[in-house]
């Protein structure tokens, strides 16, 4: 494997771990990372084609994958995912509930329909695979969860839908740290901020010039990277963090905290960006 996780080699050796959105973006590369360390990797989302080219990725790489089309808004869908990873696996060792979407719109002109597609997939497609991972896999032998939220920390102006749903999902982290505690289950959330990601592709030319004025706002100056969120969850779902749990980790160069009353000028000395993709 060349991916250059910061993490020892065979960290995971002999898990199984399922990442959903598992086929691009920051699912992509907690995959490939976690492949890298020696986990089974489940990809999981609606897009075989996008999940059989990272399979194709972990395999060139030496490591282990394997695909299934599922999405996770489906009670009945996330039930027979788990069973059938179960059968083939025989076990799930952890969940990284990354796959989500939204869409950029003032909250006016967000419709119902809109709004539950958004709750659906970010808030209650995340429980269903938190209830199915414990139900199924993890009450009677532990694990490790971590959820993806974004940085809301004041709200998020443009997407309202996202910014509650996640809201949502950071509460239901702490509910089930507690629940779960006494099964070994941890569970966990990390909060991406403005991160240089496929996923930015998919909003409109006017948002991508939007998003390089915002970079000034950070006090980084920077965006973040897919491997630097990667890092977190892995880390999350590592030994290493054996005594957090019901925790949100902020991935955001400081963005949530900064205000105009402290200007911060041009500046290059935030970290280098971290990129295990790099080759040594
Ligand atoms: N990625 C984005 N939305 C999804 C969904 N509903 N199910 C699985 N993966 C997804």
């Amino acid at each position: 494997m060349n991916y250059q996780s910061i993490f020892r080699t065979g960290l995971f050796a002999g898990q199984t771990i399922i990442v959903t959105g598992g086929g691009s973006g920051i699912g992509r590369a907690t995959a490939v990372e976690l492949a890298s360390l020696g986990a089974h990797v489940v990809l999981v989302g609606r897009t075989a084609e996008k999940l059989t080219a990272v399979q194709q990725e972990i395999t060139k790489m030496g490591g282990q994958s394997s695909t299934f089309t599922c999405n996770i808004r489906e009670e009945e869908q996330v039930q027979a995912l788990f069973a059938e990873v179960l059968a083939q696996q025989g076990a799930v060792h952890g969940l990284v509930n990354n796959a989500g979407g939204q869409f950029l719109s003032p909250a006016e002109f967000i419709s119902k329909k809109g709004f539950h597609a958004v709750v659906e997939t970010n808030l209650t497609g995340t429980f269903l695979m938190c209830r199915e991972a414990y139900n199924q896999a993890m009450r009677d032998n532990g694990g490790a969860i971590v959820n993806m939220l974004m940085e809301n920390w004041r709200g998020f102006p443009g997407m309202v839908h996202s910014a509650a749903a996640r809201a949502g999902v950071e509460n239901m982290t702490k509910t089930l740290a507690v629940e779960w505690a006494r099964s070994g289950v941890r569970i966990n959330a990390v909060a991406p901020g403005l991160i240089e990601s496929s996923g930015l592709d998919n909003y409109p030319e006017v948002a991508q010039n939007f998003i390089k004025e915002i970079v000034k706002d950070i006090p980084f100056k920077r965006m973040g990277t897919e491997s630097e969120t990667a890092a977190a969850i892995v880390f999350l779902l590592s030994p290493g963090a054996s005594y957090i749990s019901g925790e949100s980790i902020r991935i955001d160069g400081a963005s949530s905290l900064w205000r105009k009353t402290w200007q911060i000028e041009a500046h290059d000395n935030a970290p280098e960006p971290y990129d295990g993709f790099q080759e040594p």
